[in-house]
């Protein structure tokens, strides 16, 4: 998929001030400094459509961007970074929570997972809250840039065995790096294709 246009619609801080749910959307939803917004400027090669920072918690509410007049990309804060408040935390989770529960055009959410850690608590717990929402969702490790290769190997390989435990089947995996522009054609192929799938 090639992108020629891609422009920011608007920040909520709850569900029911969000756009019309006229599009399909796809959330990107992981801890915050996971790399959730670095992603969607690297798929969108707009490097300042969505607001980055090496602090945690710089994402704060629910951002819209609408692609190609086709579809939307939606930024959403972190959860579980101990060094953001805990007032924090819990009113963010509280907002992702009701955005996954009422938000009808939400065709599915890339959970990330920074590829340098052991699985985490809070994603595993997010893991759960997913299937129990019976919402799709895929996995993106992120920031493979910072190690080898063969260590991302071994961190997904670790993250499936641990998911064999309470899932049947494994989601679909992406490997990436916004500072290398890797996983890019993977994803936007893959949203081509659910997006076919909910035209047809
Ligand atoms: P919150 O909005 O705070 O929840 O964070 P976020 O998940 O949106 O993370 P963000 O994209 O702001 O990135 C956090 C930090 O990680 C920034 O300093 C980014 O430059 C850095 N970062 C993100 N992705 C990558 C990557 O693929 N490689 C490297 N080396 N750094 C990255
Ligand atoms: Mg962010």
């Amino acid at each position: 998929m090639i992108i020629k246009e891609a422009t920011f619609i608007s920040s909520n801080t709850t569900v029911a001030k969000c756009p019309a749910t006229d599009l399909p959307e796809y959330a990107f939803i992981g801890r915050s400094n996971v790399g959730k917004s670095s992603l969607i400027n690297m798929l969108t090669n707009k490097s300042k459509l969505a607001k980055t920072s090496s602090f945690p918690g710089k994402t704060q509410l629910i951002n819209h961007f609408k692609i190609n007049d086709n579809w939307y990309l939606v930024d959403l804060p972190g959860y579980g970074w101990a060094k953001v408040s805990k007032e924090s935390r819990e009113k963010w989770l509280k907002m992702i929570k009701a955005y996954l529960q009422q938000r009808q055009n939400l065709a599915c959410v890339f959970l990330l997972i920074d590829s340098r850690h052991e699985p985490q608590k809070s994603d595993l717990e997010f893991i759960e809250l997913l299937g129990s929402l019976q919402i799709p969702f895929v996995l993106v490790f992120t920031k493979t840039d910072k190690q080898s290769d063969l260590k991302t190997q071994q961190a997904v390989a670790t993250y499936q065995k641990k998911l064999l435990e309470s899932w049947e089947e494994l989601p679909q995996i992406f490997i990436t790096s916004s500072s290398e522009k890797k996983g890019r054609d993977e994803i936007l192929n893959f949203i081509d294709q659910v997006n076919a799938e909910l035209n047809k």
